[in-house]
């Protein structure tokens, strides 16, 4: 059950779940292609970012049902109706830049390349299309480029909510804790 003011106990199970997968697919990105020889000689930190990061595309699915089904507590009367209007611009550009573009860029580059995705090392990913060698620098400079730009959207994602608990000091944060009681 949603207590008054607070997200629903599945919609923080799937946000900070997929949270803790997003960040560490981030770090591990990173470290997979700006320290290749050292840390990744053997593509295992590729496998290990792919089978990561395509939790996701299955993830999103549950989350985008369940938040169809169950309203976002609503924001607080101390922000205007324009900070409202740029908290939704903000989650919508989350899940379509972070939660489904990414995703599905990297799905894209991963096919063009003809390269296997293993979900969470238990099964294969299908390709989203033919494998096609032109297309792979292309393929490439959207992922890397998107997973910067979603790096910069979700800094900024933390950083207000940082600053609605410990400056603002309104309950946005606390909607989205564990154990939230009134
Ligand atoms: C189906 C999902 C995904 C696949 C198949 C995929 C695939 C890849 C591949 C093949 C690389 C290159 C690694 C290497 O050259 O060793 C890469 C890099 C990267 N990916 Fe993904 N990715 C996926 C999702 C994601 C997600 C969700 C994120 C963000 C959390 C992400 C962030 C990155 C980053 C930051 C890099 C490094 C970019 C750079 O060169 O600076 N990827 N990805
Ligand atoms: C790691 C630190 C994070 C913190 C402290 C945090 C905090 C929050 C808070 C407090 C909310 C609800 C409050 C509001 O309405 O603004 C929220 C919502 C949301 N967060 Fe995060 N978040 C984090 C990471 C992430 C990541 C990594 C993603 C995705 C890549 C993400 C995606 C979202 C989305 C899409 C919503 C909107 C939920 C909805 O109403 O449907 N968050 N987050």
């Amino acid at each position: 059950m949603a207590q008054q003011g607070s997200y629903t106990g599945t919609a923080k199970w799937l946000h900070w779940g997929m949270a803790l997968i997003w960040v560490g697919a981030w770090v591990i990105g990173i470290l997979a292609t700006h320290w290749r020889d050292e840390l990744n000689p053997h593509h295992e930190l590729t496998y290990v970012h792919k089978a990561l990061a395509s939790t996701l595309l299955l993830l999103i699915v549950a989350r985008i049902a369940w938040r169809l089904s169950h309203s976002a507590p609503p924001l607080p009367d101390s922000m205007s109706p324009t900070m409202k209007r740029g908290a939704l611009l903000g989650h919508v550009l989350l899940y379509a830049l972070a939660l489904i573009g990414l995703p599905l860029s990297g799905w894209y580059w991963s096919s063009v390349a003809d390269k296997p995705v293993m979900v969470a090392a238990l099964f294969m990913l299908p390709s989203l299309v033919e494998p096609d060698q032109s297309l792979y620098d292309l393929a490439k400079s959207i992922h890397t480029y998107l997973s910067w730009l979603c790096g910069a959207l979700v800094g900024g994602h933390v950083l207000i909510a940082l600053k609605h608990h410990f400056i603002e000091k309104d309950e946005v944060l606390k909607g989205m804790l564990p154990g939230r009681t009134h």
